[in-house]
């Protein structure tokens, strides 16, 4: 217990509950787009049937609702995924895999190899079980190849990669790094944990293979993928996936039996009932035209508001966009600053397993707020840069 923090963000949330207070701090998708009228729909329908509403209410078995799982197994197969039913396992919510997964592969004082800066949640889950880590410097395309391999000559005991709209970073793996990633752990023999939780959510380009999918075109079984209906549907519902190898799935509902038996089936029949038929599809539509506007509005408002000693990054999809502050700026100083003026967003040293790394970084969420705010609060937050900036200039002298 003494490794554990509690999570900056779920911290930050009494400050961003305040009214008048503009939040780019959750990962939160924007509330009045959850399709409420067909999550009511779906549920009368589970319960209006005798035998769907009794077995949604009955214990169920540990892999999950069988008709969800084959919709998850079309899905994979139709981005090249082959995989059966043996290959899924329902989770609650990306985060419980996270926790399965440091439970099965982290001895003590096991290494993971995270990317810096990377998922906090995912450092809070290994925590727990001890773990150790080996942060390599990610750019706008991923790791580098050569960091890789020279970091896997280390043998951590997996690698934990977001290779789609990362978070924090909003950073896309090229084609090619996930070629050689995939390779490398190939050659290694080190298993691979990709989290996409956001790979639907692509604004601009094309989509680009999972590393599970070069995985298995060479014939692997060395990546455990995982996904979830967090962003996509509704955080609230609690519901992810991982597909992996049967065996690894056959010891993982192991660790979840002891954990919470298996994901509430009532709401996993509610989830198959709403995505089904092409009403998921549909809705993705709707939130990538409606994200990809407020990323849009955020970048235009950034590029009006903040100092040009200020960068940032350009995501092609996902939630988040990281900015990097002016010389001699540290973001936990600008956060006071920007808590007063009423603007909220979290502070770059919560991604980092060396939590002193990251001070001239802040990540910006824009899929919650309305594009007026995002304007709005991205003003805000340029008049704290620029005052920390003056301030930084003129530094109090020290009483003598
Ligand atoms: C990279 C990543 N992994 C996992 C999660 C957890 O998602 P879930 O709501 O499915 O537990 C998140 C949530 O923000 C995330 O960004």
């Amino acid at each position: 217990m003494q490794r554990m923090t509690s999570s900056a963000i779920r911290d930050l949330l009494k400050y961003t509950l305040q009214p008048g207070m503009i939040s780019f701090a959750g990962g939160m998708p924007a509330p009045e787009l959850f399709p409420l009228e067909r999550f009511r729909e779906a549920a009368n329908r589970v319960l209006a049937e005798p035998a769907s509403g009794r077995s949604a209410l009955q214990y169920g078995i540990t892999e999950g609702f069988v008709p969800l799982r084959e919709m998850i197994v079309r899905h994979a197969a139709r981005y090249g995924l082959q995989a059966g039913l043996e290959n899924v396992l329902i989770t609650s919510g990306s985060q419980q895999a996270l926790d399965l997964i440091g439970k099965l592969l982290i001895g003590r004082a096991d290494r993971v190899l995270v990317e810096a800066p990377t998922y906090l949640g995912a450092l809070q889950a290994f925590d727990a079980y001890e773990a150790e880590y080996l942060a390599l410097p990610a750019d706008e395309a991923g790791l580098a190849p050569e960091a890789l391999a020279a970091a896997l000559e280390r043998r951590p005991k997996f690698m934990y990669l977001l290779p789609n709209f990362q978070n924090p970073s909003g950073a896309t793996w090229s084609l090619a790094r996930r070629q050689a990633a995939v390779g490398l752990a190939a050659a290694h023999g080190i298993p691979i944990v990709e989290d996409d939780p956001y790979g639907q959510l692509r604004y601009e380009g094309g989509h680009l293979p999972s590393l599970m999918r070069l995985d298995r075109a060479a014939s692997g079984t060395n990546v455990l993928y995982l996904s979830t209906f967090s962003k996509t549907l509704a955080p609230g519902v609690r519901l992810g996936w991982i597909i992996g190898p049967a065996e690894v799935i056959a010891r993982l509902v192991q660790l979840k039996q002891s954990t919470d038996l298996h994901t509430s089936g009532f709401v996993q029949q509610v989830i198959y009932e709403v995505a089904r038929g092409g009403f998921l599809d549909e809705h993705i539509r709707q939130l990538r035209e409606a994200y990809g506007t407020r990323r849009d509005v955020m970048l235009e408002a950034l590029r009006t508001f903040l100092p040009p000693e200020a960068t940032w990054t350009h995501p092609e999809g996902g939630l988040f966009l990281w900015l990097r502050l002016p010389d001699g700026l540290d973001c936990h100083g600008l956060l006071t600053a920007a808590l007063e003026q009423q603007v909220a967003f979290v502070p770059g040293t919560a991604f980092f397993a060396d939590r002193d790394a990251g001070r001239r970084f802040c990540r910006l969420n824009f899929s919650n707020a309305q594009p007026e705010q995002i304007w709005e609060g991205i003003r805000r937050l340029g008049r704290a840069v620029e005052a920390q900036m003056a301030a930084a200039a003129s530094p109090v002298p020290e009483p003598a």
